[in-house]
């Protein structure tokens, strides 16, 4: 018998393995090798076809959040008009800026706050209650911060919140609110909840699509601030008559919200 070579045997090796681990396939585990999770159906193991690229506008959107709609009203984004803003409820996002401004005298406001003060302010005149000015109008997250750094040095922390939002919180950042005046009082608001033209202006003021927001110390427990007869807010013709048809005179109660006295 003659001896095989070795050439022969490592072709019989060969051959015979490939027999055996086709029957019997060799699995990570069965080398003791840990098995790790199966990846989820999303996943390839392979490098996979780079997806079809998505064309988006530029500048990138801000992502998109969902709007708080109560009774048909908006109440969550910056620029609605029935956007409310307390203490507990900031804008979003808190440095907000309204675009399409428009001037009246030296302020900013929208320009439906514009248009809608100037139709106010007519009304006033031929009702020959005075003349009516504006005091302030927009105010940025960074001016706002100044007047309640202000309020808060002069009258200490709780009393100057009730008069001065923090920056963030404030209305006046969303270009609906103006704090008038009349020019007989110099444009100071200080006096002008005792003129005809401030009681004028809480009775009449729906009309025009403003609501005097902050409307009598019985109500700071609900919006958080002094009676502010000189701050109106505009909320545009429909809120504005639905709140006076129900005699609502705080947007948290009118849209059941929590009562805001404290940040
Ligand atoms: N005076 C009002 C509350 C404000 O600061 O926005
Ligand atoms: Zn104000």
């Amino acid at each position: 018998m003659s001896k095989p070579k070795p050439g022969n045997w490592k072709f019989l090796l060969v051959v015979a393995t490939l027999l055996l681990t086709s029957f019997f396939p060799i699995s990570a585990t069965a080398v003791g090798e840990t098995q790790s999770p199966s990846p989820s159906p999303t996943e390839s193991i392979s490098p996979s076809p780079s997806p079809t690229p998505v064309v988006s506008p530029s500048p990138t959107p801000s992502p998109t959040t969902t709007a708080t709609v109560i009774r048909g009203y908006d109440i969550s984004t910056a620029n609605s008009l029935s956007v409310v803003v307390n203490k507990k409820l900031p804008l979003n996002p808190l440095t907000y800026l309204p675009r399409g401004k428009a001037k009246i005298g030296n302020v900013w406001v929208t320009k439906a706050t514009a248009e809608a003060y100037q139709n106010l302010r007519a009304a006033v005149s031929s009702q020959k209650l005075g003349n009516l000015c504006v005091n302030s109008g927009f105010r940025s997250f960074e001016s706002q911060k100044i007047i309640h750094a202000r309020q808060v040095a002069r009258l200490g922390r709780t009393a100057g919140e009730k008069l001065a939002a923090r920056p963030g919180h404030s209305e006046h950042q969303t270009g609906l609110a103006i704090d008038v005046s009349t020019t007989a009082l110099g444009c100071r608001i200080s006096n002008f909840g005792a003129s005809r033209a401030s009681k004028w202006i809480a009775k009449n003021a729906w009309q025009y699509g403003f609501i005097v927001r902050y409307p009598s110390n019985a109500k700071t427990a609900v919006t958080g601030y002094v009676w502010e007869p000189w701050h109106l807010r505009f909320v545009g013709l429909d809120l504005a008559s639905q709140m006076q048809a129900e005699k609502i005179t705080t947007m948290e109660e009118f849209f059941g919200l929590p009562a805001a006295p404290k940040y």
